[in-house]
Parts: structure tokens; C-alpha cells; sequence
């Protein structure tokens, strides 16, 4: 006798193309969703402009010094990488305009969210200037060289992978905006960041919603994907110049590190979708989610260490004070 061997619907028939017609209808209620829970919010009055005043050049005022900015070392170097990382967004709108189209709900979606991602930047660059937090030449030529370079997504290849990593990637903005504003020492720059820290939550709501719909969808896949993400997950801000020695210094400050990363944004995100919780998957699935599950532990681990070791450093610190 010969055993038919079990139908299950081959993960391989979702392609992107199918996927994106199949997701159009969440997207719309979710955009729909979005515009309602989004408040009009206006950069400008984040802005104290009565501080600002002439710089040198051709109005020929006051050049900049350090002595000048009144917000902290770790609050210039965290606000000056949140700075360029919002200031790539052409490339991102480019990517994600390439990947979901600029069609129906997802074009409505791509320029409503690059409109929100566009006040984000300009906001943070008024801040920084009316106040003169940052050297505003170092800044010019540091935003220059970075969106030079261009961002290229890695996930490209792969709409459901796009989809994970956007989930994952608008909270770890929102933590890091959120946190940058806690340690900056100035109550104004706190609240402006708070803000920003808003509109990239809904953005995380956004696609952390379309997530859940894929994983219904085509749950064998879309596990494949959030492994593949969560695994190797770095900030869209890695090419920064001088991004690895900020990042010691961010991570050491406990405005974003392994810690943070773990609990605040891999664990809130998972945890919601009940991504390891989840039964029924065929082989490929139940690998990816077996494979994550490791992965999580040992980033864990890892944060332990960096717990260990941050509180050591900190202690050295303040030791020598
Ligand atoms: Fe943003
Ligand atoms: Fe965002």
C-alpha cells in the first residue's frame, strides 16, 4: 500500500507579489486605524527659537563651541545618530516604496508614513540648531557622507522579511528616541522626543498588526522571516560615521544596548504575537521557531553579561569622580 503523502499548502506558494495582494484589505483597516489614533502634532513649537541666534559665515555671528550646548555628552552623541538615522529617509522611502509599491492602500501607507518620518527630522534638526546642542558643521558634513552612502535594506529580497524587521525596527526608534530624551538634561528636548517616540509606536502598531496577518496567512514563512530578522537584526543608523564608537557610548549611557534590545523590543513584539506559542507549523516553520527560541536565550545570556559588565564600568566611574 502506498501512504499519499500529507497535502499541506506549500509554504513556497506565497510569493511577494501574492502576499502583497493578499494583505492589501489589513492594510487598509490598518491605515485607517492609524489616521485615526495619529494626532496632528507641530515640530515648530518644539522648537525654543528664542534661543537661536546668527552663526558665523555669511551672517557672520557666533561660532559654535561645545561650551555653548547645554545638553549632555550622551544626549549629543544619541540625538545626533537619531538625527541620521531619520535623515536617510529618502533612501528608506525608496525601499519600501520599491517593496510594497506606491499603489492603493500600500502607496497611501508608504507616503503617509514618509510624511510622519519627515517631521521626525526636521524637528530634531530646528532643536538642535536653535539651541546649539551640536557642532552644526560637524553635523552638516556627518549628514552628507551618510546619506551619500545611501541605505540599502537588508531584507530586500524578502517582503516578510521587510515586514519583521519594520515591526521590530520602529520600536527600537521609539526606545532609543524615548530614552535619548530621558538622559539629554533638557525637560524641552524630553518632550519633543517623547513626541517623535509616539508616531514611531504607531508605526510599530502598523506593522506589527500586518505581521500578525502574514504569520495567519502563511505562518510556516512568515517564522522563517522573524528568525532570519531577529537573528540578525542591526539598526538602520550602522552606517553612520563613527556609528560603532557612539553606539559603546549609547549602549554604556543605557540609551539603547542588549539589555534594552532584548527586553523592550524583541521580548513586547513576540510576546504580542505569541510567536513562540505558536502550533500547527509544517517542518520549516517549527525549525525557524526552535531556531529563535535558541537565539533568544542565548541573547539572554548575553545580556546578562553586559548587565555585569555596565554596572562595573559605572561603579568604576563613579569611583574615580
Ligand atoms: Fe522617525
Ligand atoms: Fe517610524
Amino acid at each position: 500500500m502506498t501512504i499519499a503523502p500529507v497535502q499541506r499548502p506549500a509554504s513556497t506558494a506565497w510569493t511577494d507579489t501574492k502576499l502583497i495582494l493578499a494583505l492589501e484589505e489589513v492594510v487598509e483597516t490598518e491605515l485607517n486605524r492609524h489616521l485615526k489614533a495619529a494626532k496632528e502634532w507641530m515640530p515648530h513649537e518644539y522648537v525654543p527659537w528664542s534661543q537661536g541666534r546668527d552663526f558665523d559665515g555669511v551672517l557672520g555671528g557666533e561660532p559654535w563651541a561645545i561650551e555653548q550646548s547645554k545638553i549632555t555628552p550622551l544626549g549629543r552623541t544619541s540625538l545626533v545618530v537619531n538625527l541620521l538615522t531619520e535623515d536617510n529617509l529618502p533612501s528608506y522611502h525608496h525601499e519600501i516604496a520599491t517593496m510594497f509599491g506606491r499603489e492603493g492602500a500600500w502607496g497611501a501607507w508608504v507616503h503617509r508614513w514618509t510624511a510622519e518620518e519627515g517631521r521626525h527630522g526636521i524637528a530634531i534638526r530646528d532643536y538642535l540648531l536653535a539651541t546649539r546642542a551640536v557642532d552644526p558643521v560637524e553635523l552638516e558634513r556627518a549628514r552628507m557622507s551618510h546619506m551619500s552612502a545611501g541605505f540599502e535594506s537588508d531584507n530586500a529580497h524578502s517582503m516578510l522579511q521587510s515586514i519583521a524587521y519594520v515591526a521590530f525596527q520602529e520600536l527600537a526608534t521609539r526606545i532609543s528616541h524615548r530614552n535619548t530624551g530621558h538622559f539629554a538634561g533638557d525637560p524641552l528636548c524630553d518632550q519633543l522626543l517623547a513626541k517623535i517616540a509616539n508616531d514611531e509606536n504607531l508605526h510599530m502598531v502598523f506593522y506589527r498588526n500586518l505581521l500578525k496577518a502574514a504569520l495567519e496567512l502563511a505562518p510556516d514563512q512568515a517564522m522563517r522571516a522573524i528568525a532570519d530578522v531577529v537573528t540578525d537584526f542591526r539598526m538602520p543608523g550602522h552606517g553612520i560615521p563613527g556609528f560603532e564608537r557612539a553606539a559603546v557610548q549609547i549602549a554604556v549611557g543605557g540609551v539603547y544596548n542588549l539589555r534594552i534590545h532584548h527586553d523592550d523590543v524583541l521580548q513586547p513584539v513576540l510576546r504580542h504575537l505569541k510567536v513562540l506559542d505558536i502550533d500547527g507549523l509544517g517542518p520549516e516553520g517549527a525549525r525557524a521557531q526552535e531556531e529563535l527560541g535558541l537565539f533568544l536565550e542565548g541573547l539572554h545570556a548575553q545580556a546578562v553579561r553586559f548587565d555585569e559588565r555596565q554596572a562595573a564600568l559605572l561603579a568604576r566611574r563613579a569611583a574615580r569622580k
